[in-house]
């Protein structure tokens, strides 16, 4: 609803439970509901304000990951929301239309609060979207969230993270909170905004007909022309849109097949030998004629290397970047307001990390100094880094200052997360 000009949502966490085994039900949490949360929508340029209620009997927060917000309505380990309190952050939407989300943060619980269900998708709208893409919410265009699970055998999400070095690793997917899903599918084209909500696992998605499909957006919105594939990997917290052509009838099966995660020790025990169905779109015996995919999807404005004011290093290595622990009272670095700066970003461990930054979306200047792969050509937040490789990513920190509020950067790993594997950073 719409208040004094302010785009106005309610999200009450709670607890919940859900029958994924009968006659043992699993406790869960979510936003109005017992698992996941509605889907947010908003527009570029409108106001919006989230009353944030927390009706769990412990503390948490709600970060809205991939949004440009100042650092105070962040969401993050600075913004708590005690048990039974409330909080009502309130932003202008300014950036290009995306599929954002958004997820608990508190610092060291914030594996065990997604995993119970607290997440969920926020949509950004802009005018400049092109026409031709399908755009019609639960009918040509679904949300697909990804989660894998451990589920004991009396139900309950397991919190097992003994079995390897990233966490856990679950054997039940569900898809926005669903088991083996299926999707009628109306039209010949449909949009898939694909989210790994995963705590720890990467993901390949595909078709099991291998079939091409478009990916016509990334993290932060749309690429700058549709990139054909026939698979994309996701680590945690990543977002892909695709575009896939049916035809009358017929079914086809969104799986995540084997996936490369680069030079780890043994991929397997990264999930990495993984197979999964992930989703069934079964086409009617009719379909509505869709218009192809438009060549141009928006204009990305490159960023220039030249342009930049820095250069700094983050090392990930065990649960540290740069050698240091995540400490709430240290800010890390200082960013100065308006400056462009590339980061150079490397994972010196032998098995999968991520990286994410809060506040901006970035572009992949290189990786190992090769130009990046078209997937990663367009607006990123979350890049999931191979060991060994050299990762370049740049951005420009426009406006929203505080000296005394920081955002984040950290593995989206949500184990390495809450072990440390954070730093602090403020614009100034
Ligand atoms: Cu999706 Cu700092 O988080
Ligand atoms: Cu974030
Ligand atoms: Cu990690």
């Amino acid at each position: 609803r719409v208040e004094d000009g302010v785009r106005v949502f309610d999200l009450a966490a709670r607890p919940g439970t859900m029958d994924l085994l009968p006659g043992f039900p699993t406790p869960t949490a979510g936003f109005n509901g017992p698992f996941l949360g509605p889907t947010l929508r908003a527009s570029r340029g409108e106001r919006v304000r989230v009353r944030v209620a927390n009706e769990l009997d412990e503390a948490t927060s709600v970060h809205w990951h991939g949004m440009h917000l100042p650092p105070e309505m962040d969401g993050g380990p600075h913004q708590p929301v005690a048990a039974g309190d409330t909080w009502e952050p309130e932003w202008l939407i300014d950036q290009p239309a995306a599929t954002l989300w958004y997820h608990p943060h508190p610092h060291g619980e914030t594996q065990r609060h997604v995993n119970l269900g607290l997440a969920g998708l926020f949509v950004v709208d802009d005018q400049d979207t092109p026409a031709g893409l399908p755009g019609e919410y639960g009918v040509d265009d679904v949300p697909v969230i990804v989660q894998d699970k451990m589920v004991g055998e009396e139900g309950g999400f397991l919190l097992d993270t003994s079995g390897n070095e990233i966490g856990i690793l679950g054997s039940t997917l569900l898809v926005n909170g669903a088991r083996n899903p299926f999707f009628e599918v109306s039209s010949q084209r449909v949009r898939l905004r694909l989210l790994n909500a995963s705590t720890a696992r990467t993901y390949n998605f595909g078709f099991a007909d291998s079939r091409e499909f478009a990916l016509i957006a990334s993290d932060g919105g749309l690429l700058a022309s549709p990139v054909p594939l026939a698979s994309i990997r996701l680590s945690p917290a990543e977002r892909a849109e695709i575009v896939v052509e049916m035809a009358p009838g017929e079914t086809i099966m969104l799986r995540s097949g084997r996936v490369e995660l680069g030079a780890v020790a043994v991929p397997a025990a990264f999930g990495g030998e993984d197979e999964f169905d992930v989703l069934e779109l079964r086409a009617a015996g009719e379909l509505a004629p869709s218009p192809p995919v438009p060549g141009t999807l928006a204009r990305i404005e490159r960023l220039r290397v030249e342009d930049a004011a820095g250069l700094r290093d983050f090392r990930l290595a065990d649960r540290k970047i740069n050698s240091k622990e995540m400490d709430m009272g240290r800010i890390d670095e200082v960013v100065r307001v308006g400056s462009t700066e590339v980061w150079e970003v490397r994972n010196t461990n032998p098995y999968p990390h991520n990286f994410h930054v809060h506040d901006v979306q970035f572009q992949v200047v290189s990786i190992d100094g090769q130009d990046p792969p078209p997937e990663l050509g367009g607006l990123k937040d979350t890049i999931y880094l191979e060991p060994r490789r050299v990762y370049r990513i740049i951005m420009r920190f426009e406006d929203y200052t505080s000296a005394k509020v920081p955002y984040m950067y950290h593995c989206h790993l949500l184990l390495h997360e809450d072990e440390g594997m954070m730093g602090q950073f403020v614009v100034l």
